[in-house]
């Protein structure tokens, strides 16, 4: 009968190929847990200055700015996601799946969202008029 062979290199091809193994049996559980990469920053630079309106309804968040700061929030919902939108007249935001009523500074005001909107940084650019919204 004869004995088989191991050499070193067929040891460590088995190492490695042990190592993806582990690593794509340990990915479900991974993901499971929660764990994700943080995105990525998005940056979104308005050339326009809101002295008239005061916003700017963008296709995810909408910018306000009253004259001394200058700040954005999320369309998106914070019941089930749906797209927010903003009443000039009353000033607040309502979300048109359950109507949740968010004040302008992204409060609660009405559910069944519980959270309040998120809200990005906003830096307001003093030579052009225009802002950056980091999403
Ligand atoms: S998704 Fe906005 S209130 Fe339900």
């Amino acid at each position: 009968m004869k004995a088989c062979k191991t050499t070193p290199h067929s040891q460590s091809k088995r190492k490695f190929l042990l190592f993806c193994a582990g690593l794509t049996a340990l990915y479900p559980i991974i993901r499971f847990l929660g764990f994700s990469i943080p995105r990525k920053p998005r940056i979104i630079e308005l050339s326009k200055t809101l002295t008239t309106t005061g916003f700017h309804i963008g296709p995810d968040y909408i910018l306000f700015d009253n004259g001394k700061d200058a700040w954005a929030l999320s369309r998106k919902c914070t019941h089930l996601g749906c797209t927010i939108n903003y009443h000039e007249k009353k000033g607040i935001l309502e979300c048109p799946c359950h109507q949740s009523r968010f004040a302008t500074d992204g409060k609660v005001l009405h559910g069944p969202a519980k959270k309040r909107l998120a809200r990005y940084n906003v830096e307001k650019l003093k030579d052009d008029g225009g802002y950056i919204v980091t999403i």
